[in-house]
């Protein structure tokens, strides 16, 4: 009788199974949506731990020519956008049904959780509010002392491994660098990774930086599946480094509440909202201070650090392009005398700005715009997705497409002078996001950038090594959902002087 039970409940579980199976699969061809067909349990995600997401978000633009492809992350439905006009209206026109990613860090992990990257309503409206001045910039111009001492003691660095015949690792020798900015002034710590490739914040960012299998499923599951998140106990900052980040705030906060400080750096801002906020209800506690923090740092060191490794190996392998800039920063050099490089001249180098441009349209390290539609939406005329979808918007794809930037494989600055600016469509170019949601340190990287190149084109020649592979042969991070390097990329310096 018990078999007979348990076979009938079985048979009834696989038929329920497989009814639910037939109505996700046709989900898309019932809307007419082009798509391919999904994998039972893996939906349209069978790409993740063999594939980077941005190399996947490529393929899913240029094997589609169509506005918008329909994908499954497992048997949930969501739809990649490939077109500048409908990604504009989900990022900027109709941001109010899109304000909130999809991806999500859990429960566990307060740090990972709260912070403005992952946070949704109400948390991320009051934060980016009294987030958002603190990144103009005319605040960020207090950085210049900062990025000058720093871009120095990057070049210092450079010059003494040259000397020892040393290889060196651009994404370390960068990220120690980007490091040192962004954790001394969302943290306040003064850190010497830049000189010595070692602190303990550094310690803290290579640990970010590591890539595994658990990583790789961690993030996947962060971008994909957020539910699974809690229920693997996933986190998105390892436990070591929360338990820095709070020590490492306590202690900055009590120095300065003693001592005074007027530094007017991140830390002095997040110090200033956490005051505020204790007088009002709006939810703002410690952690979600520290949270603040902690996504400067992990969503600023790499992102800024990989885009100066592209394009120092760029810059090495064409010659005529980094002869171009070099010679806009000497001119500059010349005008200045022995003053240093300030803030203001080098956001006015036209040149920088296009070589800059050029390496986050190859290389945006994060090539695609998660968000959730919070009410049903209607894409176009033959589609309405309903609340509860989660939305890509492809950048990396477009970023590639021949239609908006012919020849996308060839590193080509001069598309992005004034003169040739009009040729850009609008909303194809996206290595920032946009709308509400834009990156909130996109003026930081700039600066940081910035004064990073200054310093290494005025004082080194880059060449390829011998054997290095070609820009185009570059790996990319398989397991990564960002678009980063997987192995070591290095370039030679030679000293001009
Ligand atoms: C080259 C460097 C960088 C690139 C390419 C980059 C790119 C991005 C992108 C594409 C987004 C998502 C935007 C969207 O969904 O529309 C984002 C968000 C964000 N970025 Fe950046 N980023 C960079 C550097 C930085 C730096 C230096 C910081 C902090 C100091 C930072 C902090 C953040 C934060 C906090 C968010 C979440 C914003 C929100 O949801 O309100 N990023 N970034």
């Amino acid at each position: 009788m018990i078999v007979i039970l348990l076979i009938s409940t079985l048979s009834c579980l696989l038929v329920w199974i497989y009814l639910r199976w037939t109505k996700v699969r046709s989900y898309w061809a019932d809307r007419r949506v082009p798509h391919e067909l999904p994998h039972p349990i893996w939906g349209s995600l069978t790409f993740l731990q063999k594939k980077n997401a941005g190399i996947w978000m490529k393929e899913m633009y240029s094997r589609f020519s169509s506005p918008y492809v329909g994908i499954w992350l497992f048997w949930r439905p969501a739809l990649i956008v490939n077109c500048p006009e409908i990604g504009k209206r989900i990022l900027v026109k109709d941001s109010d049904v899109f304000r909130d990613r999809f991806l999500g860090s859990g429960k566990n992990d307060p740090i990972g959780g709260l912070n403005i990257f992952t946070s949704n309503d109400p948390l991320w409206t009051s934060m980016r509010k009294r987030l958002t001045p603190v990144f103009t910039s005319s605040k960020l111009r207090s950085l210049h002392g900062l990025l000058s001492a720093k871009s120095k003691q990057l070049e210092q660095r450079i010059r003494s491994d040259v000397k020892a015949g040393d290889t060196i690792n651009l994404r370390m020798v960068y990220s120690d660098f980007t490091t040192d900015v962004i954790g001394i002034s969302s943290f306040g710590v003064d850190s010497n990774a830049t000189s010595k490739g070692e602190s303990h914040m550094r310690t803290v960012t290579k640990d970010f930086m590591t890539y595994n299998f658990w990583r790789g499923l961690a993030w996947s599951c962060i971008f994909f599946f957020p539910e699974l998140v809690d229920v693997f106990g996933f986190t998105m900052f390892p436990k070591k480094a929360t338990d820095y980040f709070k020590k490492v705030f306590h202690s900055i906060e009590e120095q300065r509440r003693t001592e005074g400080s007027d530094k007017r750096d991140l830390m002095d801002a997040l110090l200033k909202i956490k005051l505020e906020a204790e007088d009002t209800n709006e939810g703002i506690t410690e952690d979600a201070i520290i949270a603040q923090a902690a996504i400067f740092l992990q969503g600023g060191f790499d992102t800024s650090g990989s885009a100066l490794t592209f394009t120092t190996y760029e810059l090495a392998f064409h010659p005529e392009v980094q002869d171009k800039l070099y010679h806009e920063i000497v001119e500059l050099k010349q005008r200045i005398g022995n003053k240093d490089f300030h803030f203001d001249d080098l956001v006015n180098l036209t040149y920088m700005t296009c070589v800059i441009n050029e390496t986050l349209r190859k290389y945006p390290p994060m090539g695609f715009l998660d968000r959730i539609a919070a009410k049903d939406y209607k894409i176009d005329e033959n589609l309405t997705i309903p609340a509860g979808t989660p939305v890509y918007v492809n950048a990396i794809g477009m970023h590639v497409d021949p239609k908006y930037f012919p020849e996308p494989e060839k590193f080509n600055p001069d598309r992005f002078l004034p003169e040739n600016e009009e040729d850009i469509q609008p909303n194809t170019y996206l290595p920032f996001g946009e709308g509400p949601r834009v990156c909130i340190g996109m003026r930081f990287a700039n600066y940081t950038m910035r004064y990073a190149l200054a310093s290494i084109i005025l004082n080194f020649e880059l060449r390829p090594l011998p054997d290095a592979p070609k820009p185009k042969d570059v790996e990319i991070e398989k397991m990564g959902i960002f678009y980063m390097p997987s192995g070591v990329m290095s370039v030679e310096f030679v000293p001009r002087n």
